[in-house]
């Protein structure tokens, strides 16, 4: 695997790149759960270069090592060996504390089964994580005015005062995305987005996906193990047993 290097970008030129310098890089990261004969490698030196606005589907097979890799990429899973650097920022060494800060700041995640906080209306979930920084006075103004923006984008004005239990699966992960978009990250992790939703919601939130990241210059990841929806990204990586070899090019494999 290591005469094939699927971070060398150079070649890629679909995505305005905006930002400077890569948004992801992943140097030879290994993760290996537990210890002895119960080890088990669940990422192998894996080794990949997400540029500024790039948008990368992660394809694999179930227990490949996808959401093992992203919650690396993320900060929220620390690797076994190898160096994360996210918008310049090298996570690798981090204490708990900065990584909390880190995850804050620098990227966002939207998760296959969507962690919207059930008893917090829709526009509430986009404000959590301002509340949790303790915004006061003009600044939770304005993160209202920001929710209510986002809302509006993404077409959930009308559901702005809605439970996520009132809300269809395909709401509530728009309403997901929002909340990963917040922060004006530089980076969003998607983990298996679409899995849940039935297939023509599953492309509406792909479109929604790419045209949001699209107009902000934001990078993304997007693991899924459906190959149509690789035609919405820039770049396809395959992962298999924890290795990553080069995809076909976006849209050339279904
Ligand atoms: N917390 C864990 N402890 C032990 N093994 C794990 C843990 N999480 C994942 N694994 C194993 O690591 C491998 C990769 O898992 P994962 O990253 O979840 O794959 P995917 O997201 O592609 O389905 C699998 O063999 C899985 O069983
Ligand atoms: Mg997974």
């Amino acid at each position: 695997m290591s005469s094939s290097n699927p971070s060398d970008s150079s070649a890629h030129s679909g995505a305005a790149v905006l930002a400077t310098g890569p948004a992801l890089r992943l140097d030879g990261v290994r993760k290996v759960y537990g210890t002895g004969e119960n080890a088990i490698v669940a990422v192998d030196h894996a080794s990949l270069t997400v540029d500024g606005g790039e948008i990368v589907a992660l394809l694999g097979p179930s227990g490949s090592g996808k959401t093992t890799l992203l919650s690396i990429a993320g900060g929220l899973l620390a690797a076994t060996e190898g160096t994360v650097v996210v918008g310049g920022e090298d996570i690798s060494g981090h204490s708990p504390r900065e990584l909390t800060e880190f995850r804050r700041s620098k990227v966002g995640f939207v998760f296959q089964s969507v962690n919207l906080v059930p008893f917090l209306t829709a526009e509430e979930n986009l404000l959590v994580v301002s509340e949790l920084a303790g915004a006061r006075g003009t600044v939770r103004k304005q993160a209202r005015a920001r929710a209510k923006e986002l809302l509006a984008e993404l077409g959930l004005s009308h559901r702005a005062g809605n439970l996520p239990a009132q809300l269809s699966g395909g709401e509530r992960q728009r309403v997901a995305i929002g909340r990963a978009l917040f922060n004006s990250p530089a980076l969003v992790l998607f983990d298996e987005p679409t899995s849940a939703l039935d297939t023509k919601i599953g492309e509406q939130v792909m479109e929604l996906i790419q045209s949001e990241m699209r107009s902000r210059g934001t990078a993304a990841v997007i693991v899924t193990h459906d190959t149509r929806m690789t035609h919405y990204a820039d770049r396809t990586v395959r992962i298999v047993d924890g290795v990553l070899g080069l995809g076909d090019a976006a849209g050339d494999d279904h």
